[in-house]
């Protein structure tokens, strides 16, 4: 569960989150539509702990994770975040962007978990090469597959679906549907065009600064 009570988030005079009040249950599927600059990006990155908080607080799970004086670190947080511009480490090949996130874990772990995600996301003959050779479907897969390695809880995708085509939509909204339905995760997916997901009945909230309505 992440319960955001009266969340106050402001860049300078601009308040884009005003007391903003949203619970959202455990292993549920919420999809957030909003105008451009409604603040579907904020929201996300201050429930993953990479923006502080002028006030409010949210707790997830059972832990208070941010109020104005402190936050969790976001990678205490067990959740995955795929952002809107991914960004892969050039310098690093596929399969060390896709393991970082597992690079404290035992070797066989990292093995089992690379050839699972690999095969379910038709990924496996990019891994020695590097992002630079990847095509911006190629990418966007791996960036997918570099969160959903470390079995994260909570997945936040943010406009996951942009500048794909018709058949790469498809690939990722069936991988994230199975991700969700398979870890029992609880999955925030932003987006501008709701009927993306509406196979997935997801509970379709739309932005408003005060919560989700
Ligand atoms: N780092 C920032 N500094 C100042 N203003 C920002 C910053 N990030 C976003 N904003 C502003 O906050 C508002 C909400 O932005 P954002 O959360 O990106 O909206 P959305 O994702 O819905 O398009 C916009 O008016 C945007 O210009
Ligand atoms: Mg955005």
């Amino acid at each position: 569960m992440i319960d955001l009570q009266n969340v106050t988030k402001a860049y300078g005079d601009l308040v884009v989150l005003d007391r903003f009040c949203h619970i959202f249950t455990s292993s549920s599927f919420t999809a957030i539509q909003g105008p451009s600059g409604s603040g579907k990006t904020t929201l996300l990155q201050v429930i993953a702990g990479l923006l502080p908080i002028e006030d409010g607080r949210i707790i997830i799970d059972d832990r208070v994770t941010n109020t104005r004086d402190q936050a969790l670190h976001p990678a205490l947080r067990q959740l995955g975040f795929v952002f809107q511009f991914p960004a892969l480490w050039p310098h690093l090949t596929v399969r060390q962007n896709i393991l970082y996130g597992l690079m404290r874990q035992p070797r066989t772990l990292q093995e089992e978990r690379l050839e699972e995600i690999s095969a379910s996301l038709a990924i496996a003959d990019l891994l020695p090469k590097r992002p630079s050779e990847l095509s911006g479907g190629q990418a966007r897969r791996v960036s997918l597959a570099r969160t959903l390695i470390t079995r994260p809880r909570y997945l936040l995708l943010d406009e996951p679906l942009n500048n794909l085509d018709a058949r790469l939509k498809d690939q990722v909204l069936a991988i994230v549907a199975d991700y969700w339905h398979k870890h029992q995760a609880t999955v925030i997916w932003v987006t501008h065009d709701p009927g993306e997901v509406s196979g997935l009945s997801p509970a379709v909230r739309t932005f408003s600064p005060s919560g989700l309505v």
